[in-house]
This record gives structure tokens, C-alpha cells and sequence, in this order.
């Protein structure tokens, strides 16, 4: 078989490099004579991987020294919760739903307090970002949610809508380092890292200082942030493998030139695709162009009763995993920053032979 190429959304393909050192040190981390899944979180060896994990994040993202880097776990789903509590408390907030996951993140707040639902894109089947000039914002709400790139339906928010200081809260879990942001125009960015980062079991929430200290009493300790970022993410026992893993990824990701270097890549992976589904009748993406996620590409067969044909020749190429979203239906390629463009190129040449034999 040719080489394979894995397109799932998550978890998702890790940069090969990552994983053959990870191989290397299972047995023996740097001669300590353990796995890094053997050590103490508070030894001298864990804590020193946990510094250099962070300071390398920091760099990678140009976080200034008024947020805090929180390794948590529970993932994104668990932050829908304790992002109202830890920020909420007998105020109201602001949500936009863009898609499955923005939705997702309305139902889960709504039990702890007043929600409002200041743009909402589902009845355009999640199809663009709604114009901020239609978004009902209050400028008293506590925070205004955000997805800034739906996963599912392949929706990206390339900037944002003028909050007058509200802070902007962000799951960014499906396209965290694959551009360049500006960290200062957010009060909160939270991901899990089994897409842009590591393995699964690890959730990284950025937090403005000045948002902490402010949570509800029944907020429990090992989601507090504020007593998280007191304690080095060291409430619990964080999920220390997969930090270790991040870790790798940071080093990987500065190794390409960072984040500007990987973002251009990731410009060219997906002109190559949008090019390829835009120039045949065969293929079609129906996300408006200015909020086509460069990550998790969703299209259609026009002939749906090609699918199946579709997925198992692809497999036998050795391309992987590209079924949609289970609420989507049709096929879904997440070419996060791991993917090399040559899997991109494979994908390509195998749809417009599929398209030529059909
Ligand atoms: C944008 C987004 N938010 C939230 C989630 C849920 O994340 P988790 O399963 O880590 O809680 C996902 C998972 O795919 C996602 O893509």
C-alpha cells in the first residue's frame, strides 16, 4: 500500500518526527531511566517539561505575560460548563452560534445563567459567519462565546466583531496555531488538543488575568481557573502525557519557522483542495469562500449514491478517515498543520480520478 494519509477531525494525525521520538524516549526519558507516563507530575523532570511546554506555547502564540496557560482536562466540552462558571455569576453573556459546536456550547451554558443568542447561522445551514452588523451585542454581557472554526460544517471566523470591551471568550480546539492571531483581542482562547496539539485528555485554556477570580463558588477546584493558574495546572494530577506530547508538537511546530511559516503551508494545502472541488461539477463545498475553514473541509458528491464507492477507493489509496460528520453527512478532510501537502496532492489526484471514472 502507498503511504497513508489520515484526514480525521480529531483525534487526529500527529507530525510523523513527533511520534518517532516519542517511540524513542518511551522507555528512557533523557536518561532518567523512566517513561514520561512513569513520572511524578511534581518531579523535577515533569515540572521542568511542563515550563518549557508553556514558555514554548507562549512563544509560539505571542501570549503576553497578563494571561495565564492552564493544562486542564475535560476537554472543550467541559469548558462549555466552566466557562460560565468561572466567568458568569448573575450576569448574562453573549453566544453566537456558527455551528454544531457554538450550538453545543449554548445548550451546556444555559443551565448556569441568562444566555443570549446574538447570531444564529443555523437556519442558513451553518453556511457563513453571520454579518457582525447584524449581531445583537450587549455591552454589559460578561463575555461574548465564539467557535472560531466549526469543525463539522468547515466555518472560520477570520476576525471579529467589535465587542466594545466585552471579552471575547474563543474555542479555537480546530485551528489553534495554524494562523496567526493577536492572543490580546481575546479574554479566553480553550481547545483540546487532539486536533492542533496532541493527543487527546489535554484541554488548554489562555485566560486574561484580570477574567480570574471571579467564579462561582460551585465551580469545583480542578476547573477553577483561578486556583488552576495559582497552582500551576497542578490542582489534580494533570493528564501528563499528552502535555509531554504538546510539548513535541511546540518544539515540531518552531522547528517549521512557527506559526507564520506553518500558516502559509496551510494556505497552499487548502487552495489545493477548494481549487479541486471548485473546478468540477462532481465535488461541491457550500460554505461561503470568506469563511471556508483552511482546516476541516467538508464537500459533497452531487451523486451521493457515490459515497460508499468513494470512501473504499479512497481507503485503498490509503486516504483516510475522510467520512463527514455523522450531522453532515457527505465527506470532510481535516488537513490540520500535521498533514503534509502531499497528502493534500494524493487526496486531490485521487478525486479527480474518481471524478474521470464516474
Ligand atoms: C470546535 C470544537 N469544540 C469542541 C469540541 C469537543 O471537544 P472535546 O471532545 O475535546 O470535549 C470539538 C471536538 O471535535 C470541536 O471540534
Amino acid at each position: 500500500m502507498s503511504e497513508i494519509f489520515n484526514f480525521s477531525a480529531g483525534p487526529a494525525v500527529l507530525p510523523k518526527p513527533v511520534l518517532v521520538r516519542a517511540q524513542s524516549e518511551m522507555l528512557d526519558w533523557h536518561g532518567s531511566g523512566m517513561s514520561v507516563m512513569e513520572m511524578s507530575h511534581r518531579g523535577k523532570e515533569f515540572t521542568g517539561i511542563l515550563a518549557k511546554t508553556e514558555a514554548d506555547l507562549r512563544h509560539l502564540l505571542n501570549i503576553g505575560a497578563n494571561y495565564k496557560v492552564l493544562f486542564l482536562q475535560g476537554g472543550a466540552i467541559a469548558e462549555n460548563a466552566m466557562i460560565p462558571l468561572n466567568l458568569l455569576v448573575g450576569r448574562s453573556a453573549d453566544y453566537a452560534i456558527t455551528g454544531g459546536w457554538s450550538k453545543r456550547s449554548v445548550e451546556d451554558a444555559s443551565a448556569y445563567g441568562n444566555i443570549n443568542v446574538v447570531a444564529n447561522s443555523e437556519p442558513n445551514h451553518y453556511r457563513q459567519v453571520p454579518d457582525f452588523s447584524t449581531w445583537q451585542l450587549d455591552k454589559k454581557a460578561a463575555y461574548l462565546h465564539v467557535c472560531t472554526n466549526e469543525t463539522m460544517s468547515g466555518v472560520e471566523f477570520v476576525d471579529l466583531p467589535d465587542t466594545h470591551s466585552v471579552p471575547v471568550v474563543a474555542d479555537m480546539s480546530s485551528h489553534i496555531l495554524s494562523r496567526q492571531i493577536d492572543v490580546n483581542q481575546y479574554g479566553v482562547i480553550y481547545g483540546g488538543a487532539q486536533k492542533n496539539i496532541g493527543p487527546a485528555g489535554l484541554c488548554i485554556v489562555i485566560v486574561r488575568e484580570d477574567l480570574l477570580g471571579r467564579a462561582s463558588p460551585l465551580t469545583p477546584a480542578v476547573f477553577n481557573w483561578k486556583t488552576q493558574a495559582d497552582n500551576q495546572s497542578m490542582v489534580n494530577t494533570p493528564p501528563s502525557y499528552s502535555i509531554y506530547i504538546a510539548g513535541l508538537v511546540f518544539e515540531w511546530l518552531l522547528e517549521q519557522g512557527g506559526v507564520s511559516a506553518i500558516e502559509k503551508v496551510n494556505v497552499a494545502k487548502a487552495k489545493l483542495l477548494y481549487d479541486c472541488i471548485d473546478a468540477s461539477d462532481f465535488y461541491i463545498n457550500h460554505v461561503a469562500i470568506a469563511n471556508r475553514s483552511r482546516m476541516n473541509i467538508p464537500f459533497y458528491l452531487r451523486d451521493e449514491s457515490l459515497n460508499e464507492a468513494f470512501l473504499k477507493g479512497a481507503e485503498a489509496q490509503g486516504l483516510l478517515q475522510l467520512k463527514g460528520h455523522r450531522a453532515v453527512g457527505g465527506m470532510r478532510a481535516s488537513i490540520y498543520n500535521a498533514m503534509p501537502i502531499e497528502g493534500v496532492q494524493a487526496l486531490v489526484a485521487y478525486m479527480q480520478a474518481f471524478e474521470q471514472a464516474h
